[in-house]
């Protein structure tokens, strides 16, 4: 939980204001995300980097992921610079791993039970990296009502960043689901000359005036994280 001053903070920050900016000072609090890109393109550094900014900002967070067991999950933020081990011991992050080898679970049996309990602990952010397992294994309406129990928990204060890839969903899935979302980041790589790179397209962000610009091109550094290049650099 966090205090009445942090409680007026108001965005999830990237901890990059280049990239804050892009989404009109960042992330409204309280909202759904959706996260989606091809594999490697920076979904879960992206989220990796929101949650160390809200924990920064005095919030709670929560890391259920699909991805790495706990322990590989601390080394690869550390690998960003991004030392979560002391906010873990006061019990501000807790990360929860699934084997989806092992679990073969719905969305409404897996996922939801563990939000609705985070809900109820007070936490601020959840971030599930990734959902695409569920996903491809679900009906569009077992993810339409899933994307409505998320709303739910945020209408009620939580903050829920959603990561899949997008080979998850057909492309009018997408649109739809994004419609749902208060906010709909979408990553790509591509290539440029010789380079290959990171793409984020902001799609939409609640409350943030777009323009038609909301395009970053980035790249990932070793204890640096995202490092934004600019768009005509890139191309060049
Ligand atoms: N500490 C680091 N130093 C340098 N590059 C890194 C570091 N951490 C991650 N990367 C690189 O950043 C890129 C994006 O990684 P990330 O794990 O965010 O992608 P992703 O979209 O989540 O991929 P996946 O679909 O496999 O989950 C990868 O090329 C990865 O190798
Ligand atoms: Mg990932």
């Amino acid at each position: 939980m966090r205090t009445e001053q942090e409680k007026e903070l108001k965005f999830i920050s990237t901890g990059n204001d280049e990239l804050d900016k892009k989404m009109g000072g960042g992330i409204p609090l309280r909202t759904l995300t959706l996260v989606e890109g091809q594999p490697d393109s920076g979904k879960s550094v992206l989220t990796q980097q929101m949650v160390w900014g809200s924990l920064n900002n005095g919030c709670t967070a929560v890391i259920i992921t699909t991805e790495n067991t706990a322990k590989s999950l601390v080394t690869q933020m550390q690998s960003l610079n991004l030392d979560i081990t002391d906010y873990l011991l006061l019990s501000r992050l807790s990360i929860y791993p699934i084997d989806i080898k092992k679990t073969r679970q719905s969305l409404s049996a897996g996922i939801v039970p563990l939000l609705i309990g985070c809900a109820h602990k007070g936490v601020d952010l959840a971030v599930i990296d990734s959902l695409t397992y569920y996903l491809t294994h679900a009906t569009i309406e077992e993810v339409l009502s899933f994307f409505e129990e998320c709303k739910i928990l945020t209408d009620r204060g939580m903050s829920i960043l959603c990561v899949a890839h997008s080979y998850a969903f057909t492309e009018e899935d997408i649109v739809r689901l994004g419609s749902m979302c208060d906010a709909h980041l979408r990553l790509r790589i591509e290539t440029m000359g010789s380079k290959m790179v990171k793409i984020l397209e902001v799609a939409k962000v609640r409350g943030a005036k777009l323009t038609t610009g909301n395009i970053v091109s980035f790249d990932v550094e070793p204890y640096l994280g995202i490092r934004v290049i600019p768009y005509s650099k890139a191309k060049a």
